[in-house]
């Protein structure tokens, strides 16, 4: 049976490797953004790989917490938690001097019509912090939609393609990576430019979508009609295990799932576990948001947890009653609208 309790320990359990990179990765760590979906999971994580590596620093989780239930949780598991809105005025000069920082900070869902306050949090927010911890290690969250959409038979984008961002959420994840590609060059802090496409964690995620709405008998969109996506844990444990290969100049990572998914084979294979026919729309196109993660298997190995296995679990999740966190990925949007 799944728990949100199971779940939550199987994220947050630390692989032999994590324990031992942690070794390496001296002094505090602090998220910034780490309230969200991701981030109270990493943050635990980080926690249980600092207690099981037996070497000092603290783990300090910087948000809003505008879900106090996350701030609970991380206290509970032993994280410092810190609330603080990081735009607000000294917000910055009021956090601890941190040798290691996880940026998660961003905004991508009510980005249109409120064009202004994604710029303000996703470009300008990165100046400041670029600058406040010019000596830190960084990793930045950043998203596979800097680059454009790619034609099927391309294989993804990797690190060296040209970026394409469509719309201004993209256009201002760009602008994050490049003001902390400048603090790099700038001031010689080490940045690594995290690009991942869709974590999932069973509450959320693309897989998520397409089986609530299998579950919904609602019809399935194919006009994207492949996608990566990447077990959460992995996600997370690279995001960590990264702050050893931030440098300067910055270095981009693509972080995703080895296998390209179809829309219309991964809604059969859920339909199949839940036990109902998905209805699939009849409007493939040709292009659709693809990462190539090949450095990152090569530098962190290969996801513990593949993509079948995924999809099991998620329809598991599904039909046991699992909770929703109610925040779709829009995966399909293709014209940068969110
Ligand atoms: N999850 C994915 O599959 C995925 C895919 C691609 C990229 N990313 C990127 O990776 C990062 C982490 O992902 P996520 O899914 O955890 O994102 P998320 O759910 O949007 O979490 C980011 C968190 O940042 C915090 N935040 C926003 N404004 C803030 C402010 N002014 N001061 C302090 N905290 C603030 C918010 O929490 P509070 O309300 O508590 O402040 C928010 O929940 C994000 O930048 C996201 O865009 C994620």
């Amino acid at each position: 049976m799944w728990t949100e309790k199971e779940l939550d320990r199987i994220l947050t359990t630390p692989s032999a490797q994590l324990i031992a990179d942690m070794e390496n990765i001296e002094g505090d760590i602090m998220v910034l953004g780490a309230g969200g979906k991701m981030g109270p999971t990493l943050a635990v994580l980080a926690q249980k790989a600092r207690s099981a590596s037996r070497t000092a620093g603290r783990v300090i989780a910087v948000s809003r917490f505008s879900e106090p239930e996350a701030a609970d949780y991380l206290t509970r598991s032993g994280v410092e938690v810190l609330p603080c809105d990081l735009l607000s005025d000294g917000a910055l000069d009021r956090l601890p001097e941190t040798p290691n920082i996880l940026y998660m900070a961003g905004r991508k869902f009510g980005t249109t019509g409120q064009e202004a306050g994604t710029w303000a949090l996703n470009a300008a927010l990165p100046t400041l912090v670029g600058r406040r911890f010019r000596e830190a290690r960084l990793v930045v969250f950043s998203t596979g939609n800097v680059y454009p959409l790619s034609p099927l038979a391309g294989g993804g984008c990797s690190e060296e393609d040209p970026t394409g961002p469509v719309g201004e959420y993209a256009m201002s994840c760009l602008a994050r990576e490049r003001l902390f590609e400048h603090a790099a060059q700038a001031y010689g802090s080490k940045v690594l430019l995290y690009r991942l496409n869709y974590a999932v964690d069973l509450r959320y995620g693309v897989l998520h979508d397409i089986a609530a709405k299998i579950q919904a008998g609602e019809p399935i969109s194919q006009k994207t009609p492949c996608f990566n996506c990447v077990w959460q844990g992995y996600a997370n444990e690279v995001a960590i295990r990264g702050l050893l290969l931030a440098d300067s100049p910055a270095v981009r990572l693509n972080v995703t799932g080895p296998e390209t998914l179809s829309v219309r084979h991964t809604a059969r294979l859920l339909g199949e576990h839940l036990g109902r026919q998905p209805i699939l729309l009849d409007d493939a196109t040709d292009r659709a948001y693809l990462n190539h993660a090949g450095r990152c298997m090569r530098l962190f190995g290969y996801p513990q947890v593949s993509a079948e296995t995924l999809i099991r679990w998620q329809a598991e999740w599904l039909l046991e009653g699992g909770r929703s966190r109610n925040k779709p990925t829009h995966f399909d949007e293709r014209e940068g609208q969110f």
